[in-house]
């Protein structure tokens, strides 16, 4: 029941230093159980999901030791449990890569169908089942939406994707690691968590070659051993921060960020007057004036992020002159428009399309997060806004960003998170 109180206005200036990314961190955890053994996983960003994920992990019978609070150890001879049940998988829509990883240890799973931030629509798994089946698991979707899939060991195949699925693409990996011979994904995802779970298995001794392009060889490898792997910088937490400096003006080096992830994102700030200079593992963002519009269409890597767009929206809202946004990945993510129209943003929907008419000032309000990435928008709205605006919902928030109030609160901003005691009153 916490929320967020931001009194807007504050230009941020200083270093933010960014943490292990999300989406790479809640596959290579559920990766970790391919291998008999023990694998050391560092940067790991220290945030709700993965502590579910961790939580997952030990319900099916591995160790896991956490060395600091970005550093785990999980030790997973002892696993010998293939089922994972709703109470478990429903707080995050990740959780269905256990089925693809323990497919890919026992050749079996049984995984409830999770939750995870909902974007109005349907978020189908149809093309994960394909995966699996054409590896020669029977796959059934049983009562309570439980996915059974069974085989007497999975076999290499070719499989195209009909859409291109960052979560199939992951979860076909997972089963196909250890399956008998070649497996081909064509029509792939290719974002860079894709990339660092490739690179994770391969340092447990898999053979992957391919991630990054649409197509993905993975030659299957029996025995998987523990490593040692730092998981790579979160694409969209740096991208937060990016809009972030971009809308509430000053100077802001984002620390420890791979810039070439970053350039879908660098290159729409630019379009929109921001000063973008980028170096080896930062990217300092200067800006000293209003921004100017710009359309943005979201698209698979290396397209831009439709885990961006909210945050995109907030700047385009202040800049000068009209903005489209075209949002082509998820049916219904324009939820936080309402939000935003309440501290005086001027935006229209229609389906998948948003009209942005940029206003000088926003005004502060009491908000609340939609889901994970519209919360990061409703903080950056309160960072630039006139007055106090009050973030309800910091649940979501919690989910995928490190000590977000810490990060901020350095670079300048007002923002202070408070515990809301309910009230006999508000709970009945
Ligand atoms: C991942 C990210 C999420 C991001 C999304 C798009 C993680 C944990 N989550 O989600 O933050 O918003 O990528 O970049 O990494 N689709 C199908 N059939 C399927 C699977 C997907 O039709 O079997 C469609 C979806 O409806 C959607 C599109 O493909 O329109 C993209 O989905 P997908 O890439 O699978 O997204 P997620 O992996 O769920």
């Amino acid at each position: 029941m916490d929320k967020l109180i931001i009194n807007g206005g504050n230009r941020l200036n200083g270093k933010i230093d960014i943490s292990g990314a999300k989406n790479a961190a809640l596959a290579i955890i559920p990766g970790a159980i391919l291998a008999q053994d023990v694998c050391r996983i560092e940067n790991i960003p220290n945030i709700s999901d993965v502590a579910i994920m961790i939580k997952i992990l030990q319900e099916l019978g591995a160790s896991v030791r956490s060395v600091n609070k970005n550093t785990v150890e999980i030790d997973s001879r002892n696993v010998q449990f293939y089922t994972v049940p709703y109470d478990m998988t429903k707080h995050l829509r990740a959780s269905y890569y256990f089925i693809g990883a323990l497919l890919g240890r026992f050749g079996k799973a049984k995984v409830a169908m999770p939750g995870g931030c909902n974007f109005g629509g349907v978020r189908p798994i149809d093309q994960h089942v394909k995966g699996f089946e054409a590896l020669g698991a029977v796959v059934t979707i049983e009562e309570n939406a439980i996915v059974n899939a069974q085989s007497e060991g999975l076999i290499g195949n070719s499989i195209y994707l009909d859409t291109v699925s960052v979560g199939a693409t992951i979860n076909i990996m997972l089963a196909a690691a250890r399956a008998k011979g070649l497996t081909v994904i064509e029509n792939a995802a290719k974002e860079p968590h894709i990339v660092d779970l490739a690179n994770f298995l391969n340092s447990m001794g898999a053979d992957i070659r391919g991630a990054g392009t649409d197509v993905i060889k993975i030659r299957g490898t029996e025995n998987l051993h523990g490593c040692t792997y730092s998981i790579i910088p979160d694409q969209i937490e740096a991208g937060t921060y990016m809009v972030a400096a971009a809308a509430a003006g000053g100077e802001v080096l984002i620390n420890n960020v791979i810039p070439k992830h970053m350039e879908s994102i660098t290159a729409k700030l630019v379009e929109c007057g921001i000063e973008v200079e980028e170096f080896d593992d930062s990217i300092l963002i200067k800006s000293d004036r209003r921004p100017t519009r710009c359309n943005i269409k979201t698209m698979p890597h290396p397209g831009f992020p439709t885990d961006m767009q909210p945050q995109m929206a907030v700047l385009l809202a202040i800049a000068e002159g009209t903005s489209i946004i075209n949002e082509s990945i998820w049916d219904s993510r324009f939820r936080y428009v309402e939000q935003l129209s309440r501290m005086g943003a001027t935006i229209k929907v229609d389906g998948k399309i948003a009209v942005i008419e940029g206003v000088p000032q926003l005004k502060g309000a009491p908000v609340k997060a939609d889901d994970l990435r519209a919360g990061a928008a409703m903080i950056i709205a309160g960072l630039v806004a006139n007055g106090t605006t009050e973030v309800e919902n910091v649940i979501y928030i919690d989910r995928g960003y490190e000590d977000i109030v810490g990060k901020l609160r350095n670079v300048g901003a007002d923002i202070k998170r408070v515990r809301v005691v309910e009230t006999a009153a508000q709970v009945s």
